[in-house]
């Protein structure tokens, strides 16, 4: 019989801090998606000023969905889940509300430098030293926490998500610091270490393996404990969860040099990159049919829990995301599609479908529990959030596949004489229609996350302590 502990002992303050944040992050970075998607469509929301302009708000928008929205999903569930699955509170109060206000810190830095132009330049890792330094101690003492509550758990067994939760942490710290190995030359601005096809390279591994332990592993720690937990199912094998981990890890590191593909990087990198990513695949639905299979006996609960609907659906955007990457990784259809809107379409299956959606279920489970609740204040508003975000996904990711592949051909296309039979602009053109489906569909997940956002404030307003002391000797007296 395992030892019932009570919940109140664990640090349940800095995860409701990081949950609520994830809901505050997620509205303003989604809204700048919906933003910049507009601007595309009428230029003239670019207000002809440098710190408004397309340019500047792109970067923003990737910084505050990947890091504020999702960073925060992710120092949420995995303080929540190391926490429960150890049986122990956090090892250091004070490290952890450090990594809170740090982080924080950090974000409110992004908002304030990229918009006036201070950036790197590379993709995902646009923050200029100072950020990236105090970016760096933030995620050491992340680590610190994690893996210092895990030397003091009291189960004998490193439950699986929490391997998944290792990895990300771990592989995150080692590609920020190598990636940002710069010379500054003022407080704004320093220069790469590292020069030509050498920068580019250890760029797109760092910018590979951001999507592969960031936007990937960590969240995979997250379907591990919430897909189970809402299904009240265990795992559907924990013998293919090991498998998965491991497969998944040793291959995700050598995929980068899809990103730079018919580049002057050495053509058997290249090769070796396409191979590596179609390989990728076989872990990728291991780890995806896990997370559905685990559903077994328990479908039917899709039909009242629009909860595990979110996890759910998310794992099938997943299935979708780590099919079509592999093949936008085969070096002749990466000639059509590079460049083109299927790449960010293929970007917002998994971000919008996969990351977003397997958060918010997360959230919407860990809400109640925080807050002494029984329930979110209204599962008909989750209903209508599902319904919402996955229109958004689907509206956003068809459209961009007709662009993409509209833009491709056209770009491509050439006359008798070998001259081009279309101009750029005729392929913005023709990408018009599309680029107003993909803002009406954002603005559809955008509109979701608002539910979300009443939905969360009416359950913590409805919080009173007595009742969650009420509710933690319920969990109490269960928890054999
Ligand atoms: C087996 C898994 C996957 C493989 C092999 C893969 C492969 C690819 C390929 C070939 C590209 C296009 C590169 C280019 O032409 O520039 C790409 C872009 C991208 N993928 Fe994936 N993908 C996978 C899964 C995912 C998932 C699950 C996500 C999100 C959560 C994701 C996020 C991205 C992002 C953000 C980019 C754009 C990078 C950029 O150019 O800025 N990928 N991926
Ligand atoms: C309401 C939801 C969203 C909307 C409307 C939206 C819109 C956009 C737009 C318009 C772009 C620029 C595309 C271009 O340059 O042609 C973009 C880029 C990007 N977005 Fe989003 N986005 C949303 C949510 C998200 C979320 C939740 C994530 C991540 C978790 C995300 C990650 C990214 C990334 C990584 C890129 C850069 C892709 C690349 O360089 O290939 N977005 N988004």
């Amino acid at each position: 019989m395992s030892t019932a502990i009570s919940p109140t002992a664990y640090n349940y303050k800095v995860v409701r801090q990081f949950a609520i944040m994830t809901v505050v992050w997620g509205i303003l970075g989604m809204g700048l998606g919906v933003f910049i998607a507009s601007q595309l469509v009428w230029p003239e929301l670019n207000f002809g000023l440098p710190w408004t302009s397309f340019g500047r708000l792109r970067p923003l928008h990737t910084n505050l969905v990947i890091f504020a929205f999702g960073g925060c999903a992710l120092f949420a569930t995995s303080y929540y889940v190391v926490q429960r699955t150890c049986q122990t509170r956090l090892i250091s109060d004070s490290l952890a509300a450090f990594t809170f206000w740090g982080w924080q810190a950090v974000i409110v830095g992004a908002i304030v430098t990229l918009p006036l132009g201070y950036t790197t330049t590379k993709e995902y890792a646009e923050l200029e030293w100072p950020l990236a330094i105090l970016l760096a101690i933030v995620w050491v003492t992340y680590g610190l926490v994690f893996f210092g509550t895990i030397t003091k758990r009291k189960t004998k067994h490193i439950y699986v998500g929490n391997w998944f939760y290792g990895a990300f942490i771990v592989v995150t710290a080692m590609l920020h610091i190598v990636n940002h190995a710069s010379l500054p030359v003022s407080f704004f601005k320093s220069y790469s270490a590292y020069s030509g096809a050498t920068d580019a390279m250890i760029q797109w591994w760092y910018g590979h393996n951001a999507v592969g332990f960031f936007l990937t592993t960590g969240f995979l720690g997250m379907m591990y404990y919430f897909v189970p937990k809402q299904a009240e199912r265990p795992i559907y094998s924990y013998r293919l969860s090991i498998v998965h981990f491991w497969a998944l890890i040793t291959l995700y590191i050598w995929a980068g040099p899809h990103h730079l593909h018919y580049t002057a990087l050495p053509d058997w990198a290249q090769s070796l990159g396409m191979a590596m990513s179609i390989i990728l695949l076989a872990p990728s639905w291991g780890g995806m049919i896990n997370g559905m299979m685990t559903l077994s006996g328990a479908w039917h609960k899709l039909r009242t829990d629009p909860i595990l609907r979110f996890l759910v659906v998310s794992l099938a955007f997943y299935g979708m995301s780590t099919f079509e990457g592999p093949m936008m990784a085969i070096k002749t259809v990466n000639s059509l599609s590079h460049y083109t809107d299927w790449t960010i379409g293929h970007v917002h299956a998994g971000a919008l479908g996969w990351v977003a959606m397997i958060s918010i279920g997360a959230i919407y489970h860990m809400i109640p529990k925080l807050f002494g609740r029984a329930q979110m204040h209204s599962i008909g508003l989750i209903n209508t959030h599902f319904w919402l975000a996955t229109i958004g996904t689907v509206l956003y990711i068809a459209s961009m596949w007709v662009n993409g592949i509209t833009q491709g051909l056209m770009w491509r296309a050439i006359n008798d004489d070998g001259t081009l039979t279309y101009s750029f602009v005729e392929a913005l053109q023709a990408s018009h229609p599309g680029f107003i489906v993909r803002a009406l569909g954002g603005a559809f997940f955008a509109t979701g996350m608002l539910f979300m956002a009443y939905n969360v404030f009416r359950t913590v307003r409805a919080s009173n302590p007595a009742e969650a002391e009420a509710a933690e000797q319920i969990v109490v007296v269960g928890a054999h």
